[in-house]
């Protein structure tokens, strides 16, 4: 089921989300089934659980090719729950980001660009990966919205915010 998308704004994207106790239960495979039909309606590349009112920490994410992201490599389609992030330099990148809980919009946001996470999926199974690049740019950003923090709040030089319109003209950009 597609579930209303809260917007920047509403203070349960300002939450810390709760840790998830039990895996593999109906309640938790109807909120994944819930958020992946979210995230594609919205042709999303990644979506958190709080952004459809549900303060939990379980994010989405995956994309074959974007052509939001057309140098991106491709990220596998992944349900992370509970996961740790644990970066493995200090060096960041800046780069393009919209969210779904923020249309229209984009912001140039710096994020570190090779990183360890683990977690697991909505059965149990553990997730452990090393990542880079964009796909290390889509986990951090998924898992900021479970701290509560939006990617506005990590530009740092609000020149690089705007509308999408106005910063990429012509171009057809959606949001994710
Ligand atoms: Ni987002």
């Amino acid at each position: 089921m597609i579930r209303p998308l809260l917007r920047m704004g509403n203070p349960l994207l300002l939450q810390r989300a709760a840790e998830v106790e039990s895996l593999g239960t109906p309640e938790l495979l109807a909120l994944i089934d819930d958020m992946r039909d979210t995230m594609r309606a919205a042709q999303g590349v990644g979506l958190a659980a709080p952004q459809i009112g549900v303060s939990l920490r379980v994010v989405i994410f995956g994309v074959q090719s974007s052509p939001r992201y057309p140098d991106a490599a491709p990220v596998p389609e992944t349900v992370l729950i509970n996961p740790v992030l644990t970066r493995l330099t200090d060096a960041t990148e800046d780069g393009w980001e919209g969210c779904l809980s923020v249309p229209g919009m984009r912001g140039l946001v710096p994020r570190y660009t090779r990183l360890h996470y683990r977690g697991t999926d909505e059965h149990g199974h553990i997730i452990e990966r090393i990542a880079e690049d964009f796909h290390a740019r889509v986990v951090q950003h998924e898992c900021d919205h479970l701290d509560g923090i939006l990617y506005p709040a990590r530009i740092r030089d609000m020149t690089q915010f705007g509308f999408n319109e106005e910063l990429f003209p012509g171009q057809d950009l959606q949001d994710d």
